[in-house]
C-alpha cells in the first residue's frame, strides 16, 4: 500500500513537471486545506529544495504569506553550510498581517539559519510620486539592488479572490480583479485562466519580468482550493523551475489538464 502510494505520487511528479515544463516538483501528502501539518511539510519541502541549490554566494527573495512561513519555520542552522546567504522580502507590503508580511518571514529566515537578511521600508499602494522618491532613498535603493540581484526566489501562489479579501484591497482595484477573472495571484500581480496579468499591485521590489534573470524560481502552494490558481499562474509565469504542492492540488492540477 504504502509503495503504491510513493509510486503514486512519483508518476504526478513526473506528469506535473513534463505538462508544465518545469525542472523540478515535489509533492507531499495530503491536503492542506484539510490539515495544517501538510502545509508544515510545504514548508520543510522548500527548505530542502532551497538548500539543495545553494550557490556559494545566495541573494534568497521571499513573498509574504501562510505557506512561506512555514518555510521559515522549518529552516535549522545547518542550512547555509557554510556559504554565504542574504534574505530579502521579494517586494514591498501587499497588505498583509505582521506575521505573514515578507520582513517578518525574512527575519525568521534569517534568525533559523544564522544567515543575514535586509528589510524593505515601504508603504502598500503607493502614489506614483511617492514611489519615485522612494526609488531614490539611498537605504531603500540598496535594498531594493539586492532583490534585483536575487539568486533564488521563493513565492506563493494564492486564489485571486481570497487573496485580495486578506490584503484590504481598495474598492476599485477589487471590481478590476473581479472585472479581469482573476483566478491567481502571486507577488501582488493578478492572473486569469490564461495566464494573463489582469492587475497588479503597485508596490516597490521584485516585478514578475525579474523572475528570468534568478537563477532559481521555486513556486509554493498547495491545498484542493488553488488547484485553479496554480494552473493558471503556470500558465503566466515568466519562469519557474521548481514547484512545491501537496496531493490534493497537483490532484487537481492533473484532472483538468
Ligand atoms: O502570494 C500568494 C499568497 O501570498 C499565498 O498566501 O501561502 O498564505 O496561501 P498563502
Amino acid at each position: 500500500e504504502l509503495m503504491g502510494m510513493i509510486k503514486g505520487i512519483h508518476t504526478m511528479e513526473e506528469r506535473l513537471k513534463e505538462q508544465f515544463g518545469l525542472d523540478e516538483v515535489t509533492i507531499v501528502h495530503g491536503d492542506s486545506d484539510q490539515s495544517s501539518w501538510v502545509k508544515k511539510e510545504l514548508g520543510k519541502a522548500c527548505a530542502n529544495s532551497i538548500k539543495q541549490r545553494l550557490l556559494a554566494k545566495n541573494i534568497i527573495a521571499v513573498t509574504g504569506g501562510t505557506t512561506t512561513l512555514e518555510a521559515a519555520e522549518a529552516m535549522t542552522k545547518d542550512f547555509a553550510d557554510g556559504k554565504e546567504v542574504v534574505f530579502v522580502p521579494a517586494r514591498g507590503g501587499l497588505g498583509e498581517d505582521l506575521l505573514n508580511q515578507a520582513n517578518s518571514i525574512v527575519a525568521k529566515m534569517a534568525a533559523n539559519t544564522g544567515g543575514k537578511h535586509r528589510l524593505l521600508y515601504a508603504p502598500d499602494q503607493i502614489s506614483r510620486e511617492t514611489h519615485e522618491s522612494i526609488l531614490k532613498e539611498p537605504t531603500i535603493n540598496e535594498v531594493l539592488q539586492l532583490i534585483k540581484s536575487s539568486t533564488l526566489v521563493l513565492h506563493g501562489v494564492g486564489e485571486a479572490i481570497a487573496m485580495a479579501q486578506r490584503r484590504n484591497t481598495p474598492e476599485e482595484e477589487f471590481q478590476k480583479i473581479k472585472d479581469g477573472k482573476a483566478t491567481a495571484e502571486a507577488f501582488g500581480y493578478y492572473f486569469n485562466e490564461a495566464g494573463q496579468i489582469v492587475h497588479r499591485v503597485s508596490t516597490i521590489g521584485l516585478q514578475l519580468d525579474d523572475l528570468v534573470s534568478a537563477h532559481d524560481v521555486i513556486a509554493v502552494a498547495g491545498g484542493a482550493s488553488k488547484g485553479k490558481a496554480i494552473r493558471s499562474y503556470l500558465r503566466g509565469a515568466p519562469k519557474m523551475t521548481v514547484l512545491i504542492t501537496d496531493e490534493a492540488a497537483a490532484e487537481q492540477l492533473l484532472s483538468e489538464s
